[in-house]
């Protein structure tokens, strides 16, 4: 098996983590946005109100968090500033397009959205290879975690149609 990643030196493994902190933060802010939105609706809420608690906590939340962490970790070399700044850009005004244009209705937002989501999920496979060195399992299970959210977009994406039209 291959040997997991082990800092070379607390330097690099401290850039590293300092590369994965915006979107643990941002990761976080989402999950506890979903949460108050769920207090807050919890007597009368609303399909899109329901569905998009579920979507700041999964998709703006966990997986953003655990594909940060999981970019940081994984990655050969550190990845550089201005590629995490496209990712989080593109990665978190996609999240907000698809959360504003479903709750309106607006289905041209809401495909943006997920144009946008996929240019990031696509910047965030490409920074760690498949040859990388570190443990396969690992980068396995994080080109598989990108996959899901792909594929989920397009699935998305249709439901959206169907409701507005
Ligand atoms: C792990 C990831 C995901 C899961 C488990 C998931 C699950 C779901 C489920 C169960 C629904 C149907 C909700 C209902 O019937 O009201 C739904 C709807 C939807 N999802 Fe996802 N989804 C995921 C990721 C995504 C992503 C990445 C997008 C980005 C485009 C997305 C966009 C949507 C949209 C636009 C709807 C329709 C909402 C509505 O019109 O009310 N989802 N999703």
């Amino acid at each position: 098996m291959n040997e997991l990643y082990l800092a070379r030196d607390a330097n690099e493994g401290t850039a590293r983590l300092r590369r994965a902190a915006p979107f643990v933060a941002i990761g976080t802010a989402s999950i506890v946005a979903g949460g108050l939105i769920a207090g807050a609706t919890a007597r009368h809420p609303t399909e899109h109100e329901a569905w998009a608690v579920a979507f700041l906590v999964l998709v703006c939340g966990i997986a953003q968090i655990a594909l940060g962490l999981g970019q940081s970790l994984l990655a050969t070399t550190v990845p550089a500033k201005r590629t995490i700044v496209a990712e989080l850009v593109a990665f978190n005004a996609g999240c907000a397009l698809v959360l504003v244009g479903t709750v309106a209705e607006r289905l041209l937002v809401t495909d943006a959205g997920g144009a946008l989501l996929a240019l990031a999920l696509v910047l965030l496979f490409r920074a760690v290879g498949s040859a990388s060195i570190r443990a396969s399992w690992a980068v396995n299970l994080y080109h598989a975690l990108i996959a899901i959210v792909l594929v989920s977009i397009p699935i998305g994406l249709v439901l959206a149609h169907l409701r507005v039209s």
